[in-house]
């Protein structure tokens, strides 16, 4: 059995102030009709070749958007899907861990976990879906598939992974060394070496597998998520875990727990995937995958635009018109209004911090 995961607890700070607190960038429609999240559930829910058996999806949330998962499900056709609650967020280590758990005693230790973060953009998804099989074949014999990007600039917000020899036809390779989030001298080094991939951040394993290895590198980590899924308690399709256990689970990221410890081991691949994918971080990477004008301008509603170049405008509520500027980003909302130079896309989710800290 098969169970495409969806890890969605993330708050997409770095889109305000299209994507909120409240209302995370992951349940916004952000390109075309479905939002990410739903992109995310249809991408191999229902897969169907090579005959794999692929159930409705699982989630891992926070509690306070069980609702708009919930609905967004529905919609999709997907009523009978779990969705597990998390209190507060302790990153992808611990959302995994709870997930690895209750399809353990759902479905068995054997299941194969898709573990898929609810916020990529994949523009072949018959070309994913076929990288897809390949992993989930791997994953059946124990190993931790990943899926490497070909790197076109020297991201430090990503994992890196150096591909070692190649296994069987050439499609699947040997992680050699994972590396998370390196520095910008470090991310140079590898982009020019030629020889790494960007993590893409999916990774397909066996829920015994999982379970196994967070328990050897982080048995901290499995001991409060066990004692917190122990006292969960089911409502409909909702379940919680045990509040005081799950916080007080250590924050940490899959990559950071587990990934960066396998190097040299021999447990994990990488596959080469090049599907057009895209981590739809910030209004920068956003405006890459989006149409531009003859200008380079990304531009949608009530918008004017002179001697306008390269910039990203949004006008939601009312009239935005933009005379001699390049590279800006201008986000306009019934309630907040965002002006950023473009090179400064990361640095948005501060704005979200000085507005939590502030209320
Ligand atoms: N349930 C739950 N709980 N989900 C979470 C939590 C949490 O506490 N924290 C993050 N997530 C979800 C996010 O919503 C997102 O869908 C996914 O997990 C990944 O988390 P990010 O916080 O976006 O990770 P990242 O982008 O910094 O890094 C990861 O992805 C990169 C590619 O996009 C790493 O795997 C990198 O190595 C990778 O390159
Ligand atoms: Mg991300």
């Amino acid at each position: 059995t098969i169970k495409p995961l969806i890890l969605s607890g993330g708050v997409g700070s770095r889109l305000w102030p299209h994507s909120r607190e409240a209302y995370p960038k992951q349940f916004l429609p952000l390109l075309g009709e479905r939002t990410l999240f739903q992109e995310t559930a249809g991408r191999i829910s229902g897969m169907t070749e090579p005959c794999f058996d692929i159930r409705s999806p699982l989630v891992v949330c926070n509690e306070q958007h069980r609702f708009l998962v919930a609905e967004q499900l529905r919609q999709m056709g997907y009523e009978d899907a779990d969705i597990l609650l998390e209190p507060s967020g302790r990153n992808t280590a611990p959302a995994l861990t709870i997930a690895a758990l209750h399809v353990r005693e759902r479905l068995g230790g054997d299941c194969i976990l898709a573990v898929m973060p609810a916020d990529h953009h994949i523009a072949d998804v018959e070309g994913f879906r076929v990288g897809m099989a390949r992993a989930l074949e791997v994953a059946g014999r124990g190993l931790i598939g990943t899926f490497g990007i070909v790197p076109d600039r020297p991201e430090t917000g990503y994992g890196y992974i150096r591909k070692g020899r190649a296994l069987e036809d050439g499609t699947v390779f040997e992680l050699e060394a994972f590396v998370e989030k390196p520095d910008a001298e470090t991310a140079v080094h590898y982009l020019s070496s030629g020889e790494y991939l960007w993590n893409s951040g999916l990774f397909v394993l066996r829920v015994n597998v999982w379970l196994e290895r967070i328990g050897s590198h982080r048995p901290d980590i499995l001991e409060s998520c066990s004692a917190a899924y122990e006292k969960a308690g089911a409502d409909g399709n909702f379940i919680r875990v045990d509040r005081t256990d799950f916080l007080r689970c250590p924050s940490d990221s899959i990559d950071y727990a587990v990934m960066e410890k396998l190097n040299g081991t021999g447990q994990a691949v990488v596959i080469p995937l090049d599907v057009g994918w895209c981590d739809l971080g910030s209004w920068a990477s956003l405006s890459e995958v989006k149409p531009r004008d003859e200008h380079g301008n990304v531009v949608e509603g009530d918008v004017y635009a002179r001697d306008t170049r390269n910039s990203l405008l949004y006008a939601d509520s009312r009239f935005l018109a933009a005379i001699g500027v390049d590279d800006l980003l201008v986000v306009d909302t019934a309630d907040a209004v965002l002006v950023a130079h473009k090179s400064k896309a990361q640095d948005i989710k501060q704005i979200a911090e000085h507005l939590k800290a502030a209320n």
